[in-house]
């Protein structure tokens, strides 16, 4: 199985380069940060709980996102592979992560980083104007991923699996830099 972290701050560009490796890679493309928004979207009592917290661009609880993705992971049995956007956000998260896919005997192949600088990032956001891309709320993500989601970063590096692209350039640019990453381990 090819599994990948996709990991980058707010705007990097995760679900835009997750699109092309669905099609490229035949992988499935779990983005908390999409389930959560559907639940959102639905109504659904756990989509009231967590609106606010979506809203101010804090991180909601480790049990929920966890929960969440063990639910996917269990309804993709016959996958080839995953792509994680948006997940694992901390420490606790990427633990759990590790123990799902060994309950079902695969790992995480790599993390693919993408670095963007903070101000091209607020340029992106606001331009696609999603509800919780207002300036406000684009600084209090930016901050939450430096403080508690970069450690996710050196959990990798410790494994040897970190691998840091450039992402800045245009989408097919970076879809190449991602590639030939992937190429390793595919
Ligand atoms: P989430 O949905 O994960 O949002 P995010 O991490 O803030 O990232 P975005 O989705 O905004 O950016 P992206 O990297 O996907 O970029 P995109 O491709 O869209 O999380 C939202 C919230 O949910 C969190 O704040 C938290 O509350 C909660 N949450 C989610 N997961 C959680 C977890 N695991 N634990 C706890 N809480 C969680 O691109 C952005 C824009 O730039 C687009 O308009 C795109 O067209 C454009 N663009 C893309 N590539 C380029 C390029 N190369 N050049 C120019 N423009 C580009
Ligand atoms: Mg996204």
């Amino acid at each position: 199985m090819l599994n990948i972290v996709l990991f980058g701050p707010p705007g990097a560009g995760k679900g835009t380069q997750s699109k092309k490796l669905v099609a490229d890679f035949n992988l499935v493309h779990l983005s908390t940060g999409d389930m959560l928004r559907a639940e959102r979207k639905s109504g659904s009592e756990l989509g009231q709980r967590v609106s606010a917290i979506i809203d101010a661009g804090e991180l909601v609880s480790d049990e929920i996102v966890i929960e969440l993705i063990a639910t996917r992971l269990d309804n993709n049995a016959d996958a080839a592979g995953f792509i994680f956007d948006g997940f694992p956000r901390t420490i606790a998260q990427a633990e759990a992560l590790d123990r799902l896919l060994s309950e079902k005997d695969t790992s995480i192949s790599c993390m693919i980083s993408l670095k963007v600088p903070e101000e091209e990032l607020v340029t992106r956001l606001l331009q696609r104007g999603r509800k919780d891309d207002n300036e406000e709320t684009i600084r209090n993500r930016v901050g939450v991923y430096q403080e508690e989601t970069l450690p996710v970063a050196g959990y990798y590096q410790k494994q040897a699996k970190l691998n840091e692209i450039d992402g800045v350039g245009t989408v097919e640019e970076i879809a190449q830099r991602v590639a030939t990453v992937l190429k390793a381990y595919a």
